[in-house]
């Protein structure tokens, strides 16, 4: 066993917070019982086929979506890992429409955590990756208690961002601000231990594209004409993409970080803000991209950037690595030829 092995996230995460010696300890616990949730989800999922936690609730979420039983069971868990502690002023949860209040009998704390308790949670039948988005961000608002207000913060004021992947492997991956750092949870003793330290998204890396070529009779024809030229349709691209679409936005992100691409959740003339929310998903992988070294945009703006209005606003999504993004952001522009060859260079030298 190499000494790289015996990082847990515990010591890591330790580790980090002796770089700054004011702080409490109140943001490592937070992050302690987040991966703790996480394996109490993923032995959930694990045993997804063969528990009762399988299939529809028969309820409507917020977001108009039938529920299924392992999403009300995942927010249950990370709700009830963080509610007691004293570290949140609340949360938010793309399971629940309101901001979440810290029940009157516990104290409240400083910080709050948004979460999508269970991404992709359509594919879980199918024995196919899930996931869980979170963030972390500072009260802000003089409510004593927190209010809505410290939940609608834009990217750019995240303490701390975070998914964990349900795959063939369970893997937790977050960053602070100060490189990304992925953890892989070693069943046989319950530990997440370092497995990806300061991961950067390859560049050049892998020209993949992900996206749900579905929609493509309702997409914009510049939003068209990006994904023509990736599959080389356009004949100005001598090195076509490859598609890879899981449908799972953590288990694809998460491919696309580690090999390079660009994930896509465009605009569309029925949903003019995408599918993605941008508080649950979009914010917190942007963060992720971003400390990796890879872009996050609305097509036209850094997701980063946005001021939310509310706590289930919606945004289109590219992100991944920084060149393919960026050969989006111009294609959206209607602009695809203005710098391309600047942009095309890393991406040819990398295949
Ligand atoms: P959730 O399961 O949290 O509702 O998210 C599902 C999302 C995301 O994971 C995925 O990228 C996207 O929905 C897939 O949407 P389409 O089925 O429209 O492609
Ligand atoms: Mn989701
Ligand atoms: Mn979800």
């Amino acid at each position: 066993m190499t000494s790289k092995s015996l990082v847990t996230i515990e010591r890591h995460i330790i580790e980090a917070e002796r770089q700054f010696p004011e702080a409490t300890g109140a943001f490592s616990n937070i992050l302690y019982d987040i991966a703790f949730a996480a394996k109490m989800i993923a032995r959930e999922v694990r045993r997804a086929g063969l528990a009762d936690v399988l299939g529809y609730t028969g309820e409507v979420n917020v977001q108009g979506e039938e529920v299924k039983k392992l999403d009300e069971y995942a927010h249950e868990v990370i709700f009830k890992a963080l509610d007691h502690t004293g570290h949140l002023c609340g949360m938010a949860s793309e399971e629940v429409a309101d901001f979440i209040p810290i029940p009157d009998r516990f104290p409240t704390g400083k910080y709050c955590v948004l979460f999508d308790p269970l991404d992709g949670s359509s594919n879980i039948e199918a024995n196919v990756s899930v996931g869980t988005i979170f963030s972390v961000h500072r009260k802000v608002s003089d409510h004593p208690r927190g209010c809505a207000q410290d939940c609608l913060q834009p990217g750019y004021s995240q303490v701390a961002a975070g998914y964990v992947v349900y795959g063939s492997s369970t893997m937790l991956v977050y960053t602070t601000g100060n490189g990304v750092h992925g953890f892989t949870l070693e069943p046989s003793i319950g530990e997440f231990l370092l497995s990806h330290p300061d991961i950067r998204i390859p560049s050049p890396g892998q020209r993949i594209f992900s996206v749900n070529e579905g929609n493509y009779m309702k997409w914009s024809s510049q939003q068209r004409g990006l994904v023509d030229y990736l599959k080389g349709l356009d004949g100005t691209n001598p090195k076509p993409f490859s598609a890879r679409y899981i449908g799972s936005l953590v288990a694809d992100f998460h491919r696309n970080l580690l090999y390079g691409g660009m994930f896509m959740y465009p605009a569309d003339d029925k949903n003019p803000n995408g599918k993605l929310r941008l508080l649950y998903e979009a914010a917190p992988l942007a963060m992720i991209a971003e400390h990796a070294g890879g872009r996050a945009s609305t097509g036209t703006s850094r997701i980063m950037d946005i001021e939310p209005r509310s706590l289930h606003e919606r945004t289109p999504l590219y992100i991944g690595s920084a060149d393919q993004v960026e050969i989006a952001e111009r294609f959206l522009a209607g602009t695809p030829g203005a710098g391309m060859e600047a942009a095309l260079e890393p991406l040819a030298a990398g295949v």
